[in-house]
């Protein structure tokens, strides 16, 4: 069911004790999937030391670094050999998913990846690391996700951890997913990440309207990974998400429809929470800034007296 380093977190069942002294057959791609958790974790840490601080207002809101390994794991092993469109990431797992495959902490991962963002400064963040780090295999594009998908876009899988809905039945993960669907061209599969909680009724009404959301798009349910990451929400800390992975039904890219702006005050109605509807096209950067560094408006400096003053 899971990759190595998921049960070495401790996340999953460990596998059954080996009976016998004869390597089972697949131990050859076990060895392949065995990953370096300290330089894991380094390169993680380089990832977030990048990436821009969380606008709450659009729903920004960080995973932990730890769950940030483990997820760049899962969706480097899912995406192994295939192109990957991230519909919104500021989480940066794009980023650790290609960090981590280009240094060789993992063996596999997608061929290439692309983000979708409406944040400049995302856009920019992702791109500047690339280039820094000579990732070939990742940029990243301004977008809103209320605009047409470009047909010309054309992606194996899509992944996106979208605006949980909370406040709309859902609709704002729709968007997200409707525009993954597309990047697809309506023919692939994708990994939604939403809120998963017994406790709550919300998160329970909001996996029910995405997978019928997803069933109308001939979409169904491949399958699913319970309560996993944990995020640097102050009013929610115990919140956490899930990966629900969805999967076209056989010849459902044939007739599919031109993808279309969204504009239905229905669907934008508490699009980012209560009584926040969407109201900007782009967040655009006013400077660049270097997020691992105090910024020069977050303190003062006090001199040491010289003597003789
Ligand atoms: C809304 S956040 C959801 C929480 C998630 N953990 C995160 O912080 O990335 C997901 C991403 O969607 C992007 N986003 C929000 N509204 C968007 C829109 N209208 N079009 C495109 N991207 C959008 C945000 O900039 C962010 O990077």
């Amino acid at each position: 069911m899971s990759s190595p380093l998921a049960w070495v977190l401790g996340l999953f069942s460990k596998p059954q004790a080996p009976t016998s002294k004869v390597p089972p057959a697949n131990s050859e791609a076990v060895e392949r999937r065995r990953i370096d958790l300290r330089a894991a974790l380094n390169a993680v840490s380089d990832v977030v030391q990048n990436r821009p601080r969380p606008l709450r207002i659009f729903d920004q809101i960080h995973m932990k670094s730890g769950d940030m390994v483990m997820q760049s794991e899962i969706v480097a092993d899912w995406a192994d050999g295939k192109t990957l469109a991230f519909i919104g990431d500021g989480d940066a797992i794009s980023v650790s998913v290609a960090y981590l495959q280009a240094k060789g902490i993992l063996s596999f991962g997608p061929t290439h990846i692309t983000v979708f963002d409406f944040d400049e400064r995302t856009v920019n963040a992702v791109n500047r690391f690339a280039e820094k780090e000579g990732i070939s295999n990742l940029d990243a594009k301004l977008y809103n996700v209320f605009d047409a998908m470009d047909p010309e876009e054309e992606f194996d899988l899509f992944y996106t951890n979208p605006p949980w809905g909370a406040s709309n039945n859902g609709e704002s993960v729709n968007v997200f997913v409707e525009r993954g669907i597309e990047a697809t061209r309506c023919a692939g599969e994708g990994m939604i990440v939403i809120a998963d909680d017994d406790e709550l009724e919300w998160p329970k009404q909001v996996l029910a309207s995405v997978q019928m959301f997803g069933l109308g798009k001939g979409f169904y349910v491949t399958r699913m990974q319970r309560k996993l990451h944990e995020y640097h929400l102050d009013d929610a800390p115990e919140l956490k998400s899930c990966n629900l992975y969805v999967g076209a039904l056989p010849r459902n890219g044939v007739s599919r429809k031109p993808s279309v702006a969204i504009d239905d005050a229905m669907r934008l109605a508490n699009f980012y929470g209560r009584s926040k509807e969407p109201r900007v096209r782009y967040v655009k950067e006013r400077k660049r800034l270097d997020y691992g560094v105090a910024h020069d408006d977050e303190f003062e400096l006090v001199l040491l007296e010289t003597k003789g003053e």
